[in-house]
């Protein structure tokens, strides 16, 4: 998100052709996230914090990964694992100190990579001074920094709006009688956003985190900030996002990011339920909003119709489709950013892969794919070792809010006790929570004390360690393949990409094309060998073996591809 970022007028060259706008830096960037709580434990508390991410960022630099984005170290009450922030411009001491932040981002910089912070500004924690402030009277000058309303004269909620923490998004403040909207946990009120004054409050804050150092923001459901006047209204049944959403975005970028055209920062909107067409217009270079979005289409693929929990398998034919509508909706305009998982979403192999006898190739055929696409790849931390579902058998073990309300609801309709407990198996955000078992051992080199929530169950020997060291068949040696791949090949940064055999719902293969470099990616995504069919591209008429760029099962190299098996070749 800089003047880099937006692509310049074409200049002449001296010969008179046009030459190609400067593509922003971040296209051919991958970003890690680090998820601080289960990354590593420096002082033996059983909690992650800045002290073990700076242990480890030697993993981070051999990865090759270009930027670390840390999901929240700000102080906070850890109602939400620190997305219900009490103090944006303190660390949580559970994470360390400001002076170890510094010497994070410090250490950071000075291996080449850049650090991103989280942004969470649609809501704050209820211990906010701005909350305590808005709450303590009808007439606070604070009140209208969040959204409070009047309750129905029958008793009922202001709106029918469900918070995704389960039941209702709205919690009654006793003392002055109004309720507030919460669209998570009663202790994260949104904030009101309609409130000028509070809005430059967020910017200030952010313009201090900048002039810290860091080198942009995640930012947190983003555009729920804008909440649509008419969806605010007695009786509406859900939110929906109010078109002041472009308005309070490129107002950021203006008071943030616009004046600052020395840095090369990054903006990344998390923002569940947006559609291609909102996607272009947020990330458009020319209309100054964000660089890149988190979209929901393909994680929401295997969600039932009222719930996450009710989940369906995943099919190959609508997910392949959704991606590959994403590429070709940002293709002139606009940029994706391109994920699998993240600490919200199950294990990427358990989901959409196989965690037992192919973990190996499914995790790196998973990864081939997702960085083959076109936009900026985000790895989630132990990805890169293709880690797997928590495995958890008892509710004990979950730590969650979210996954622990809708337990404690479905519990109480009535629900089978031992369904619950594997629809959590498959869906609860514990599952990519568990520590990073770095080595064997009790604490699997997380800790020296006792971890907050149980490392993974039942894979013992799947650590970082031994990850590294299993030649030829390591996962994050693939992955720093493909990291490599994509800073060294402007057509995995940039080149166009047609999805071929739409269809089949065995076979993963699309092409990407620059000028006159092509690659050509195949990925059979079951469990049974896949009989290529030549008439698929041209390529598949020559012989492969020199033209492999990448695979993840070097032996083969003819029309057959093995159970899992992924492979780049130049087409
Ligand atoms: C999205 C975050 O990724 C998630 O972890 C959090 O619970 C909600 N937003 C609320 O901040």
């Amino acid at each position: 998100m800089t003047d880099d970022a937006t692509p310049t007028p074409a200049p002449e060259t001296a010969g008179g052709a046009p030459r190609l706008p400067e593509p922003a830096w971040w296209t051919s960037a991958v970003v890690y996230q680090i998820w601080p709580r289960s990354f590593a434990d420096s002082d033996g508390d059983g909690v992650g914090d800045l002290g073990g991410i700076r242990q480890r960022l030697g993993h981070l630099h051999d990865l090759g990964v270009d930027v670390i984005w840390l999901s929240p170290i700000y102080r906070s009450p850890q109602a939400d694992a620190g997305y219900d922030i009490s103090d944006y411009d303190d660390i949580d001491p559970l994470f360390g100190t400001l002076d170890d932040f510094d010497a994070l981002l410090a250490e950071v910089h000075a291996l080449g990579m850049k650090l991103v912070m989280d942004l969470v500004v649609n809501h704050t924690s209820e211990e906010h001074p701005w909350f305590v402030e808005s709450r303590s009277s009808l007439d606070s000058p604070r009140r209208d920094w969040y959204v409070w309303r009047d309750g129905g004269a029958d008793g009922s909620l202001p709106t029918e709006w469900r918070s995704f923490f389960s039941g209702p998004a709205w919690a009654l403040d006793e003392a002055t009688g109004q309720y507030y909207l919460h669209m998570f946990a009663t202790a994260q009120p949104d904030l009101n956003w309609e409130n000028a004054e509070m809005r430059a409050e967020v910017h200030a804050m952010m313009n201090r985190w900048l002039d810290r150092g860091v080198d942009g923001f995640r930012m947190d459901v983003i555009n729920f900030i804008a909440k649509d006047p008419a969806s605010l209204e007695p009786g509406s049944p859900r939110f929906v996002m109010g078109e002041r959403i472009h308005e309070h975005l490129q107002e950021m970028h203006r008071e943030v990011f616009a004046h600052r055209p020395d840095r090369e920062l990054i903006t990344v909107g998390e923002m569940p339920g947006v559609t291609v067409d909102d996607a272009v217009l947020f990330t458009a270079a020319d209309r100054g909003e964000l660089d890149m979005v988190f979209q929901f289409e393909h994680v929401g693929l295997d969600s039932g119709p009222d719930s996450k929990f009710d989940n369906r398998p995943v099919e190959l034919v609508p997910l392949k489709a959704s991606l590959a509508r994403w590429q070709d909706g940002l293709a002139e305009r606009g940029w994706n950013s391109l994920y699998l998982g993240n600490h919200d979403q199950p294990r990427s192999v358990s989901r959409f892969g196989d965690d037992g006898e192919h973990r190996y190739e499914a995790a790196t055929l998973l990864a081939t794919v997702l960085h083959l696409h076109r936009g900026t790849p985000y790895v989630y931390q132990g990805d890169e070792i293709g880690m797997t579902n928590a495995g958890f058998t008892s509710i004990d073990q979950y730590r969650d809010i979210e996954s622990l309300n809708w337990h404690a609801e479905r519990l109480a309709a009535g629900d089978d006790p031992e369904a619950l407990l594997e629809a959590l198996r498959t869906r609860s955000r514990d599952n990519a929570r568990t520590p990073v078992p770095w080595a064997g051992g009790a604490g699997a080199g997380f800790t020296t004390g006792t971890p907050w929530i149980d490392v993974a169950v039942g894979r013992p020997e799947l650590t970082v360690e031994a990850d590294r060291a299993s030649s030829g068949r390591s996962v994050f040696e693939h992955y720093r393949r493909l990291i490599a791949l994509r800073h060294e090949s402007p057509v995995v940064a940039l080149g166009a990409f047609e999805l071929l055999a739409p269809d089949d719902d065995r076979l993963w293969a699309f092409t990407r094309t620059l000028g006159d470099e092509g690659l050509l990616v195949l990925a059979n995504v079951s469990g049974e060998p896949y009989e290529l069919d030549p008439a698929l591209h041209p390529a598949l008429r020559r012989r492969l073996v020199p033209q492999v760029v990448v695979t993840n099962a070097p032996g083969s190299t003819g029309l057959t591809l093995g159970p899992w098996e992924a492979r780049v070749v130049r087409a």
